[in-house]
């Protein structure tokens, strides 16, 4: 597996892997900007991608990861663990936050997983579905 920043060329290939994307225009105009702006990262398997994930810093600026998605087929292989251990990496803020769906069980074992602790619920973003949000302190 490889992780590296995504260019331009991506796009078509983290389209596929997002099934939001592939219904949501909002959602494929965001990924063209996230990697213009430079803050996407993909995995690739075989040259294909995998999986991505973004990080901006739009969140109290601090880093914040906003987007996190592994093709299914490639689940449980350790790719997001891969493409979160990056973003912490090159993270420019000792504080790094994400966040989630309460109803999103997989995120959140993946985040506990990555010794990310609970930061904070925030309700009526998406009805009935509270977003939960994580928090992680790097190293300086
Ligand atoms: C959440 C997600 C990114 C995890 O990706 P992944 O590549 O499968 O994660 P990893 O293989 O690195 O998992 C590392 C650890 O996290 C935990 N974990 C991950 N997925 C899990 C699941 N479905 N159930 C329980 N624990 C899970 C486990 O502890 C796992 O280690 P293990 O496989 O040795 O038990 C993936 O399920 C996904 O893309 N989901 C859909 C998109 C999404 O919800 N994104 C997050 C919100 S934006």
């Amino acid at each position: 597996m490889m992780i590296r920043d995504a260019t331009e060329h991506d796009i078509d290939g983290i389209i596929a892997i997002d099934h939001i994307a592939a219904t949501e225009e909002t959602r494929r105009q965001h990924i063209r900007e996230w990697v213009r702006r430079g803050c996407a990262i993909i995995a690739l398997i075989d040259d294909r991608v995998v999986g991505y994930a973004v990080l901006e810093y739009t969140f109290f600026s601090c880093g914040f990861i906003s987007m996190l998605i592994v093709q299914e087929a490639y689940r449980r292989k350790g790719i997001a663990t891969a493409l979160v251990k990056r973003l912490e990496k090159i993270c420019n803020t000792v504080k790094l936050f994400t966040s989630t769906n309460e109803s999103n069980a997989p995120m959140q074992a993946f985040m506990a997983s990555m010794s990310y602790e609970p930061s904070g619920v925030v309700h009526n973003l998406d009805d009935g579905d509270p977003e939960l949000f994580y928090f992680k302190r790097l190293k300086e």
